[in-house]
């Protein structure tokens, strides 16, 4: 059966999003964008257009803005519990519903149907920790150190949050800004990825369901995502921008962003090294190294995008690692078995394939994959390299696709430098059982995450962000929803 016919063998994963959904979601309701365009989204993996959504222009954006202005008084002043309830609902009816969500966002996104379902976990628990946060909210009080009055600090929040989230987790990256921001009495507004806005209009539509008020969550989708941003940050009542995508549009939202002294907090890109020491439990080590570099398909910010393994281990690690790399199935994601679905369109395909070309012209060997497939859909096989030189082209780029160097080291302080010399600090991973070399690489890696013997490090309940050139701000864990909240501070005289 060829991939064209898909749809037929799977149900429609359509149905769950109403075609009255598939449109703005603005205060209290759905409506078309004011100009009456849409724009068609595609199955990466077939190239069918599976459904057509609003185009929103500048118009529709300041529209969603005069809602979540409006709303922005009242939401502040809801009690906290009942902030905190709403949001565990929202977190069960992502649950309950986890497989209808999961196709949707296989269709869409076209990762794998078990990856989708991850990102639904993964989306649903930033619900259940913010909810968890919503009450524990905190001022303080105390003395002034010589007397005579107190200080007070009052938590506040920012006011109305502009949401810029992009398509590779089209609902975790959205997530964790919205269930933040709500714990934190803010309102929002968010522009999903052109390429995947049904997840995000499916979370908006959940949200309404479980009885979150008009206004608080609004979604505007848009391809004309410059100029709508643009108007939403020139307008003085947004007073938070949070970005997650790559560091080239971070630095240029950053700029817009400075104009109105925005807060800001940007999930920018990422240039992961994992390094293998010689004395790692290599099986722990090719584990770690397969999540790091294959999930999501390699289309992440956190994927390790550089592989050093130390000599000695150098040639049995990458005979096992090419070995898996080779084994693993390509598809529809929304098929059994599937391992790597379709990446997001034929740009990023073409991108990666320059990459490879890139390293093999500056001598890389390709030990697996290597050869983009014919069509239909956007698809790159597994790929591992080795013998990639440093100055080749993918070492410095996101490679943000499946495709995996392996270069060695002989010291730590080598392997360190190489690491390090990027303008990213996102995240590294160490693998080696010596508690000296893990604490050395801790200190040493210039990064805001590193997994010491795991390739998984996201966690709702832990603070993900960058240093250097990675972002700015933490999402997820305590830290999280300080990014939603300003601080009045009274200094108080008691007569
Ligand atoms: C990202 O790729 O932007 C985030 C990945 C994650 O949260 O694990």
């Amino acid at each position: 059966m060829s991939m064209l016919d898909a749809p037929a063998r799977w149900g429609d994963p359509m149905t769950v999003l109403a075609p009255g959904h598939r449109r703005l979601r603005i205060g209290d309701g759905w409506r078309d964008a004011a100009g009456g365009a849409t724009f068609a989204v595609e199955d990466p993996a077939t190239g069918r257009t599976v459904a057509e959504v609003a185009d929103a222009d500048v118009v529709d954006g300041l529209a969603a803005l005069d809602a979540a202005s409006r709303a922005t008084t009242e939401w502040a002043a809801t009690p906290p519990r009942r902030r905190s309830e709403l949001l565990t609902a929202t977190y069960r009816a992502l649950t309950e519903r986890s497989e209808e969500i999961a196709r949707l966002i296989t269709l869409e996104m076209g990762k794998p149907l078990a990856e989708a379902r991850a990102e639904v976990t993964y989306g649903a628990e930033f619900f259940r920790w913010f909810a968890e946060e919503a009450v524990r909210v905190e001022g303080s009080y105390r003395t002034a150190p010589a007397g005579g009055y107190r200080i007070l600090t009052v938590p506040k929040p920012v006011g109305p949050c502009v949401f810029v989230t992009p398509w590779n987790f089209p609902l975790a990256m959205g997530a964790r800004k919205i269930a933040p921001a709500l714990a934190a009495g803010c309102t929002t507004i968010t522009k999903p990825a052109a390429q995947t806005p049904l997840t995000m209009l499916l979370l908006a539509r959940v949200m309404e369901e479980v009885g979150v008020p008009p206004g608080v969550v609004n979604v505007v989708t848009t391809r004309r995502a410059g100029e709508v941003v643009s108007a939403l940050l020139a307008d003085g009542r947004t007073r938070k921008l949070s970005f997650t995508g790559s560091t080239e549009v971070g630095r240029t939202l950053l700029r817009q962003a400075a104009d109105n002294v925005l807060r800001t907090s940007m999930e920018l890109g990422g240039n992961a090294a994992l390094i293998v020491c010689a004395d790692a439990d290599l099986d722990v080590a090719l584990d770690g190294a397969m999540v790091a570099k294959m999930r999501n398909i390699g289309e992440s910010c956190v994927a390790a995008n550089r592989i050093y393994v130390e000599e000695p281990v150098r040639e049995e690690f990458t005979a096992r690692f090419a070995e898996r790399m080779g084994a693993l199935s390509m598809g529809h994601g929304l098929d059994d078995g599937v391992q790597v679905g379709a990446l997001i369109d034929g740009a990023s395909v073409t991108r990666i394939d320059a990459l490879v070309a890139d390293a093999v012209d500056r001598g890389a060997r390709v030990l697996v994959g290597g050869e983009r497939p014919d069509g239909p859909g956007h698809f790159y096989p597994p790929t591992v390299l080795v013998d990639v030189p440093d100055d080749a082209r993918m070492l410095k780029a996101e490679i943000f696709g499946p495709v995996a160097p392996i270069m060695s080291f002989t010291s730590d302080e080598e392997v360190l430098a190489r690491a390090n010399d990027t303008e990213h600090g996102l995240v590294g991973y160490v693998f080696t059982r010596d508690l000296r070399r893990a604490l050395r690489f801790t200190e040493g890696l210039d990064t805001g995450m590193l997994g010491v013997n795991r390739g998984l490090i996201s966690d709702p309940s832990a603070p993900f962000g960058g240093v250097k050139q990675s972002g700015i701000g933490r999402e997820g864990a305590h830290e999280g929803i300080l990014e939603y909240l300003d601080l009045t501070y009274a200094a108080i005289d008691l007569p």
